[in-house]
């Protein structure tokens, strides 16, 4: 087995890793658990027995064999190189601070795990961007995708715990009181509402959040010059993302041979029956391992070359912590 370290352990996207490496069967001979010194001395129950959650200390993070960071980027930043220095372990970041350094590595496994070789330091992908390739990719192996558009409907849990505490907090007061409570997460109150705006404005009007899918989708599909535009938008769902995605192809393609690309992709299940009302929803994409791909369907407006679909996928699990134990799994392997 393997010694693991997980920072940030007590978080949403910490637990959700403990989960995945225990549902996965992942080889674990020790299991080291950092949070902040609000947490150190706490007992855990896990899935691998008790642990004690420690402080992180550069010291004991370095005695592992694999440490998850699910930690900010600042941490991520002053950390990431000193972890994996020397005899240090491979440090799987879940932050956005190392995606976009041409030496790191941008993986998602089912694509690019090769990308891994020789590095001890990887990047996860932004949940929306992971969630949305894994349709794009084998759509993008068989037809070469020119354009993309993305329109994103982001549940709370892409705020970690406490957006989802607000969440839910704020939606029980609103319909015991009648009074909408002040928001701390999010830009706006969030229940009944949708809110067009994560993360930070750019200057090109666009948020951070979306411009993370135009550029790390061009990293991990190696396509620099890929033309994609995103809207992101919260709304009040707690932990699946969903995301309509407008495609052109350089290849001509249809409703069906797309539908045989996405039934045989990794990753994938394809819910895709609407005359039974089947589609992707968040409510049946919550807790799976692979995100829920349908509503498919060519569209004339790029000519023979179009096609529109809906994808949901798990925020905290391909969106974060399943992708991250999958590039651990593929590395052992
Ligand atoms: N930035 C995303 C969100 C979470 O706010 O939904 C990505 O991991």
């Amino acid at each position: 087995g393997k010694k693991v370290g997980i920072v940030g352990a007590t978080g949403a996207v910490g637990e959700e890793i403990v989960g995945c490496l225990e549902k996965r069967g992942f080889a674990v001979s020790e299991l080291k658990l950092f949070a902040s010194a609000r947490s150190a001395g706490k007992v855990k129950e896990t899935p691998m027995g008790e642990v004690t959650i420690q402080e992180f200390s550069l010291e004991s993070a370095r005695d592992c064999d694999f440490v998850f960071l699910a930690v900010g980027g600042d941490f991520a930043k002053e950390y990431a190189e000193k972890l994996t220095e020397g005899s240090g372990p491979i440090v799987i970041d879940n932050s956005s601070a190392w995606r976009m350094d041409p030496d790191v590595p941008l993986v998602v496994p089912e694509i690019n795990l090769e990308a891994c070789k020789g590095k001890k330091l990887i990047a996860n992908p932004n949940c929306t961007t992971a969630i949305a390739i894994m349709a794009l990719y084998p759509l993008h192996k068989e037809f070469g995708v020119k354009k993309c558009i993305v329109s994103t409907y982001q549940a709370a849990s892409g705020a970690g715990a406490p957006g989802m505490n607000e969440l839910l907090d704020e939606t029980k007061k609103y319909v015991t009181t009648g009074e909408m409570p002040a928001n701390k997460i999010f830009a706006h109150p969030l229940p009944l509402n949708v809110i067009p705006h994560i993360d930070v404005f750019q200057e090109n009007l666009y948020t951070k959040e979306e411009m993370k899918v135009t550029w790390e989708t061009r990293k991990i599909l190696d396509v620099p010059d890929m033309a994609v535009s995103c809207t992101s938008v919260r709304i009040p769902t707690m932990r699946a993302h969903s995301e309509a995605v407008t495609i052109e192809t350089e290849k001509p393609i249809t409703t069906e041979s797309a539908r045989k690309v996405l039934e045989a992709a990794a990753g994938v299940t394809l819910v895709d029956d609407p005359e039974a009302s089947k589609y992707p929803m968040p409510l049946t994409a919550t807790g799976k391992y692979d995100v829920e791909v349908g509503r498919v369907r060519a569209n004339d407006v790029f000519g023979e070359h179009g096609l529109d679909f809906f994808v949901c996928g798990d925020q905290l699990l391909r969106g974060a912590a399943l992708n991250a134990v999958l590039i651990a799994e593929g590395l052992v392997a």
